[in-house]
């Protein structure tokens, strides 16, 4: 079993996979700064779910399993270090970099969200890397970077995992064939970090041997893994709230409230999606086929379906009754878009993903409907805008 060290442990992501992993015999020291929850006090908002502090969640795992999960509290990005120190004393064989800002809409909130995103994300994605480096430790970083750098709009083609084969016209009539970078296209500076820490996972990987796994991920939802359910104090977040609740969980929880299904514009736009559970065996499946020494950089798309967001809206709002409302859309992108994505590696390697059909009734009853009662009706609304709004323009 290996050493993990899992950056961001304590968010919505980061704290059931490091159970998971935890649960499977892997030594894990969680790092967080806690600055997800420090938001949640600037947007006056709370996870739907109790969630409990994270030295009590520490204590419940190991009351509840026996296993001991180390914490430390420090900024990656900042506290240059203390990381290097961790890399050099705890030697993992594995990292794993949740730790970003990861909020689209709260990327877009002010000039001030836009540089604490920017300065935040990108500092702590090059401080890993360097760290790695100058630690002189051979480890597997893996990074959860999002569908979003692709863009949401293709020729028709599939979106490949990562890389594009190019052919280029050389003189004399020849061609060369080349994979490149997928082209990047951010639709928010959050968006934008995630295609910049591409950036330097390719510089790291060729220039320093770095060993690293980049996994594009789509729209995660869901809330509880078998790990996560085993006690009340384990419970794991569920943002609702118009800045960091992603689409599904914020219409799985308008539905246990009896709130209108809010749907941006057409709701045409077409978006990936994964079970928080399938996320966990996806990051498993990446640390178990580690890219080799020497290898490019390992990208692989993490997601299991697509869905247009109005469809989402119909299907959850004939499985509950609850209607639909048609809203602006704050954001800056087409009404209506197609998303055909590659996701073969994952299911080659042995995932079998928990479907939305499957799943979603459970949210709805044993998340959604259970806490409805903390839910702050008034931060429903998405505030957001990506654009400034010209006098007598539309949002
Ligand atoms: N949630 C999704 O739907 C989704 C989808 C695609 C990709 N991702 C990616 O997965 C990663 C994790 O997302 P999440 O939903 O768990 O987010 P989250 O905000 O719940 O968790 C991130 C954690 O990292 C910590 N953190 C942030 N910056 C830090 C820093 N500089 N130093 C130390 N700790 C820091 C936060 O306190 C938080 O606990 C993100 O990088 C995100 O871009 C998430």
């Amino acid at each position: 079993m290996g050493r993990i060290v899992v950056l961001g442990g304590d968010g919505f992501c980061g704290w059931p996979t490091s159970l998971y992993l935890s649960k499977r015999g892997h030594d894990v020291v969680l790092v967080d700064n806690l600055s997800r929850r420090k938001i949640d006090i600037e947007l006056e908002v709370e996870s739907l779910t109790p969630i409990r502090p994270l030295s009590e969640r520490l204590r419940a795992w190991h009351e509840v399993t026996g296993e001991t999960l180390q914490f430390q509290d420090f900024t990656i990005g900042e506290h240059y270090h203390r990381l290097l120190t961790l890399i050099k004393e705890e030697r993992p064989d594995v990292i794993i970099h949740f730790a970003e800002q990861r909020a689209a809409p709260y990327s877009m909130k002010s000039p001030a969200h836009k540089r604490y995103t920017v300065n935040n994300n990108l500092n702590a994605t090059n401080d890993v890397l360097c760290a790695i480096v100058d630690s002189g430790v051979d480890t597997h970083l893996v990074h959860l970077g999002t569908m979003g750098v692709y863009g949401y709009g293709t020729s028709g083609m599939r979106i490949p995992e990562g890389y594009l084969r190019v052919k280029v016209d050389l003189e004399g009539g020849h061609q060369a064939e080349q994979d490149i970078l997928y082209p990047a296209n951010p639709g928010s500076i959050y968006h934008m970090t995630k295609t910049q820490d591409q950036l330097f996972f390719y510089y790291y990987n060729k220039n320093d041997g770095v060993r690293i796994t980049d996994l594009h991920q789509g729209v995660v939802w869901g809330t509880q893994t078998a790990e996560t359910d085993l006690d009340e104090r384990l419970i794991n977040r569920f943002d609702y709230d118009g800045d960091y609740g992603t689409v599904l969980n914020r219409f799985l929880m308008q539905s246990a409230i009896g709130y209108p299904l809010t749907v941006h514009g057409t709701g045409g736009q077409t978006r990936a999606f994964i079970h928080i559970r399938d996320t966990c065996r996806c990051i498993e499946i990446a640390i178990e086929n580690p890219p080799q020494l020497g290898e490019r950089v390992n990208i692989l798309n993490q997601m299991t379906e697509t869905h247009r967001v109005r469809e989402l809206a119909e299907l959850i709002s004939e499985k509950t009754g609850t209607p639909i409302e048609y809203v602006t859309n704050p954001r800056n992108e087409a009404d209506e878009n197609d998303l055909h994505v590659v996701n073969e590696r994952f299911l080659g390697y042995g995932l079998e993903p928990t479907t939305l059909e499957d799943g979603i009734m459970t949210e709805v009853s044993d998340i959604a409907r259970k806490y409805a009662g903390r839910c702050d009706r008034s931060k429903i609304p998405s505030t957001s805008l990506w654009r400034k709004v010209e006098a007598g323009q539309p949002a």
